[in-house]
């Protein structure tokens, strides 16, 4: 029999494979279509403290390289959150890891401790990393105001915390050092890579935000590339996410060194796939001759 659970800091889950905040909705939505008990964590659509109805239209573009999308945070707000759709979540029977973001230190505090006191929550992640508001990466790009986030909102908030940050700095491994210091269970590596699509015969940008975050298969290597810069710095739990659809696409994040994933864009594609590459893990995990995931985790010898 094969062990599929795994610890990110405080927080436990059944098996490593979550859905990606802003790629399930609330959850609600996808019912129908998948058994979401059966998924190792749910990361509803990033809320705030006041409703928003995000970016001007298009929010999405597909491109030959992967999925681009401005959507700027879209969401009903920490109000409607609380009171209609975490109570739905909890009833789930998995694992719900809240996504905030707040445009201060004293917002990102203020949702962590509504969010901690309701009992009805696994786990928040910080959402350091939208590249489609203003400040959205803020807290994401600089190690220090990364630290003094997490270590305030640890403050107030007894649930474990992940820090969610971009790929869109120089030094990533900085950043997720901080977060670590500060007390974080664990950091989720990445959000989507800032980037444009262009239709030169009107000559406008294909987002009415012009630019946006790219996602899918195209981010992938430089996803991994983030789990190993971090892996090689801290010792900080990694949860990986970037273009993961296949159950090798899973297989390259776990031995690169991330604990358990998340899948986005993928959803989209087939709103099944994570529930599918559940049923593929532990066939994977035999391949290397091991019976629990903890014991291919960051196994990837990298001294070639
Ligand atoms: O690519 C993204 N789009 N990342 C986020 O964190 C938020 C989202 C949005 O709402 O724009």
């Amino acid at each position: 029999l094969t062990d599929l659970s795994v610890q990110i800091g405080r927080l436990t889950l059944p098996n490593p494979i979550m859905v990606a905040s802003g790629t399930f909705g609330y959850a609600r939505e996808m019912a129908n279509l998948v058994d979401c008990s059966r998924l190792g964590g749910i990361l509803p659509k990033t809320i705030t403290a006041e409703p928003r109805v995000g970016n001007a239209p298009w929010r999405t573009v597909e491109t030959s390289a992967g999925l681009l999308n401005s959507i700027g945070l879209d969401n009903d707000g920490i109000d409607a959150f609380l009171s209609h759709h975490l109570p739905y979540l909890a009833s789930i029977g998995t694992a719900i890891v809240v996504s905030i973001a707040g445009r201060t230190e004293d917002e990102f505090v203020e949702l962590a401790r509504r969010i901690g006191e309701t009992g009805l929550a696994s786990a928040v992640e910080l959402n350091v990393s939208c590249p489609n508001v203003s400040g959205g990466v803020d807290f994401g790009t600089d190690p220090q105001a990364c630290h003094r986030l997490v270590a305030a909102t640890r403050k107030g908030c007894d649930l474990p915390i992940l820090a969610k940050l971009t790929p869109n700095v120089t030094r990533i491994a900085d950043v997720a050092s901080a977060a670590a210091d500060a007390g974080a269970d664990g950091v989720c590596l990445i959000n989507t890579v800032l980037g444009m699509a262009v239709d030169w015969r009107r000559r406008r940008p294909m987002l009415g935000n012009v630019m946006g975050g790219l996602s899918g298969p195209a981010i992938k290597p430089v996803a991994l590339r983030c789990v190993q810069q971090v892996r090689s710095a801290s010792s900080v739990p990694i949860v990986g996410i970037g273009g993961i659809a296949t159950i090798d696409d899973v297989m390259e994040f776990l031995v690169t060194g991330a604990t358990a994933v998340q899948i986005g864009t993928a959803n989209y594609y087939d709103p099944q796939v994570s529930t599918r590459l559940i049923d593929q893990l532990p066939a994977a995990l035999q391949e290397l001759q091991a019976t629990s995931v903890r014991e291919v985790v960051g196994t990837l010898d990298s001294t070639r």
